[in-house]
């Protein structure tokens, strides 16, 4: 889930910045000490990825834009289905979840209230020569000899104006106590470069220099020159070798100017996650769609942030899309008064999970109202897998991780995080990949929307009739009990946001006696994935190389995409046996003419059939259909109107009757 630091800063570039000399001069002669760790598979894959046609770089004719992506043919395809099938899952096929399609960019107290404009920061550090930015936690410890320098002095500057200027700094500092650099004829600034064993100290020199020359310094005379030898120190940019500057925060936050001038009023951003538009939208969804809580609202679209570091190809894009859902739910107080109790999350056991149908059938675990928010978690944690599941990644390619106490937002109850396993993964210490974030799973509380009720001034509260119906039932030392817990509950969070206790106390004690009359902020539960994280998981999971018969039945390695037939960007390939064939090309193209309005379907009668083959293999289209002599019935009449059905992953061929192949198709990729 999102890291939260407190503070704020402004926003860096994000072209490739260009290239350190030093570094480009170490890179001709061999000489680069950090090159970066290749993942051979890795490689393979963003290699086919842009051979196919799934991903390429954005803006690539341009020398790219780093954290930028686009989809291609195949790509494009391969995410339309997937996000169709969250959507269909999340939203059509329940009855308690809707949809919402907002802005982009929204009014800016919107991401005061949520705390992004003053905590969605990462701590980074900066490389003082290239400008280039690592992430704190993610410098590379490396090794080496340090060359320390303290400063540098201009020898271009003549002896008589330097006196010159140092008399006049002495006469300025006496007047005024400005205070002056020691050095003011160059440049007082400390940097450090550190080289690996067994280079020449002239790279070091030579990038020192670079450095003084940046700062205004004309002809460079380095000062006080000292080494140390360096165990895997984390002070280092791992390109450049130059001591980073100290962590500060950055906020991720892409920032622009609404209307025609540039001024402090205009400020925007684009979004860093689509969930916050679902809590400023509550009321208007809650009141036109008639529904009550517990309900959600579920989003899909684009999310921007400027990350630091974006890598791993798509894995950390500074642009990307997000599926949310914001599933509002009782606070448990309420569920206990009109329940009697709150139910265990324990009920959703895994035996329970386990009987259920996979993929994007609806669920058989229903819903009680008795669930309170523990509940209510678990059974997303459970559905949001079952859904990874239902398009391709087994249990054993995913990792349910709890985050601890310490590591939770102060106003999450629990989160999981839905790893997966992914190449370039790191490994524990019995070398099995631990897996990288797909989705997050958060148990909010009501903090989002008492926020924005907060900053809004706006009502975020719902009338609950069943509550109030109920309360009236119970005995004193219930509502006593019930209002106690929902008032220490309100006061921890309006405390929390600084309100002074006299104020909070009052405020928490409204908010206790509204319980009574049926009144309260929703709590939430928030499954919030990620579409192109989910997309290259895919794309990982389905990578496959094995070897498969040519034309002649010699064996030869094929690359092979095993998408589920769900997601899979074609769902049948459609092929005549020779293209100089009139009969055997109208067949094929009525073939794919009945199937088109029901799946995509690829038509291609260029090159030996066995190449065609091995081209939607590469694709990942589950199925090939093959209209040959067999089919135009020259064989005999029984095998008339049959075709030869292909299984890219078994390569077994069967015969099917042309009128059957749709129903057997659709069955399987439904
Ligand atoms: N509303 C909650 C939220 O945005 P998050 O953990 O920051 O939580 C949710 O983001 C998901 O969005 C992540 O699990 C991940 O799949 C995706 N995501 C976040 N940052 C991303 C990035 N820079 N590039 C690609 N996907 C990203």
């Amino acid at each position: 889930m999102i890291e939260i630091h407190r503070v704020f800063c402004n926003l860096a570039c994000g072209l490739h910045p260009p290239s350190l000399d030093i570094a480009v001069a170490l890179k001709k002669t061999g000489r680069l000490m950090a090159e970066p760790k290749t993942n051979e598979l890795m490689e393979k894959i963003v290699s086919l990825c842009k051979r196919r046609g799934f991903v390429f770089q954005s803006s690539e004719i341009y020398g790219g834009i780093n954290g930028f992506w686009d989809y291609g043919p195949l790509g494009a395809e391969l995410k339309r289905n997937v996000k169709e099938l969250w959507w269909n899952t999340m939203t059509r096929q329940r009855d308690d979840v809707v949809g919402l399609e907002a802005t982009i960019i929204m009014h800016p107290q919107i991401w005061k209230a949520s705390g992004h404009v003053d905590t969605f920061a990462d701590m980074m550090r900066e490389c003082p020569l290239t400008k280039k930015r690592v992430r704190a936690d993610q410098v590379e410890p490396q090794s080496g000899i340090a060359y320390n320098y303290s400063g540098a002095e201009d020898t271009s500057v003549e002896p008589d104006t330097k006196t010159a200027v140092l008399l006049e700094e002495k006469l300025r500092r006496e007047e005024s106590n400005i205070p002056i650099p020691p050095i003011s004829t160059g440049c007082a600034d400390s940097f450090s470069f550190l080289l690996p064993a067994g280079k020449p100290p002239e790279l070091a020199r030579k990038a020192a220099v670079e450095f003084y020359v940046q700062r205004g310094v004309k002809k460079p005379k380095l000062l006080d020159e000292f080494t140390e030898r360096l165990e895997d120190s984390s002070d280092y940019h791992p390109e450049s070798r130059v001591k980073l500057s100290p962590p500060r925060p950055f906020n991720l936050m892409f920032k622009t100017y609404v209307g025609p001038v540039e001024s402090e009023e205009g400020i925007a951003y684009l979004r860093p996650e689509t969930a916050q538009a679902i809590f400023a939208q509550f009321k208007n969804v809650i009141e036109t769609s008639r529904q009550k809580v517990p309900f959600g609202i579920a989003q899909v679209g684009k999310a921007f942030r400027n990350e630091v570091t974006p890598r791993n190809f798509t894995f950390r894009s500074r642009e990307f899309e997000q599926m949310e859902l914001e599933f509002f739910i009782k606070p448990d107080e309420a569920v206990e008064a009109i329940c009697g109790n709150v139910a265990s999350a324990a009920l959703i056991s895994n035996e329970n999970i386990q009987h259920r149908t996979s993929g994007s059938q609806p669920s058989t675990l229903n819903p009680q109202p008795k669930w309170g928010w523990e509940a209510w978690h678990k059974y997303w944690v459970e559905e949001r897998i079952r859904f990874y599941e239902g398009i391709g990644l087994p249990r054993n390619t995913l990792v349910e991780y709890w985050q601890k106490p310490e590591e939770l937002a102060h106003y999450a109850r629990a989160t999981v995080d839905i790893l997966f396993k992914f190449p370039f993964s790191k490994r524990d210490e019995k070398g099995e990949l631990m897996g990288e974030e797909l989705e997050g799973i958060a148990a909010r509380s009501d903090f989002d929307l008492s926020q924005h009720q907060r900053f809004s001034g706006k009502p975020m509260t719902v009338f609950d009739d069943e509550l109030k119906a109920a309360w009236s039932k119970l005995d004193a030392s219930k509502h006593r009990a019930l209002q106690k817990s929902y008032f220490e509950a309100r006061l921890k969070y309006l405390t929390k946001t600084g309100e002074p206790v006299e104020k909070a106390e009052k405020q928490a004690r409204e908010d206790a006696d509204n319980l009574a009359k049926g009144i309260y902020v929703p709590h939430v539960i928030e499954p919030s994935a990620g579409v192109d994280r989910l997309i290259l998981a895919l794309i990982c999971h389905a990578y496959c190389e094995d070897q498969a018969p040519d034309e002649k039945g010699k064996m030869e390695s094929r690359v092979v995409m095993r998408f589920h037939p769900r997601i899979a960007p074609i769902k049948v390939a459609v092929f005549p046996l020779l293209k100089n064939k009139p009969e055997l090309v109208q067949k094929a193209k009525e073939v794919r003419d009945r199937l088109r309005p029901h799946m995509t379907v690829f038509y291609d009668e260029a090159g030996a059939i066995g190449r065609r083959y091995r081209r939607q293999d590469e694709a990942g289209t589950p199925f090939g259909v093959t209209i040959d002599f067999d089919t135009l019935g020259e064989k005999g009449p029984e095998l008339k109107d049959t075709v030869t059905l292909r299984d890219r992953d078994t390569m077994q061929q069967t015969r099917v009757k042309i009128d059957d192949l749709l129903p057997r198709l659709l069955e399987k990729i439904r």
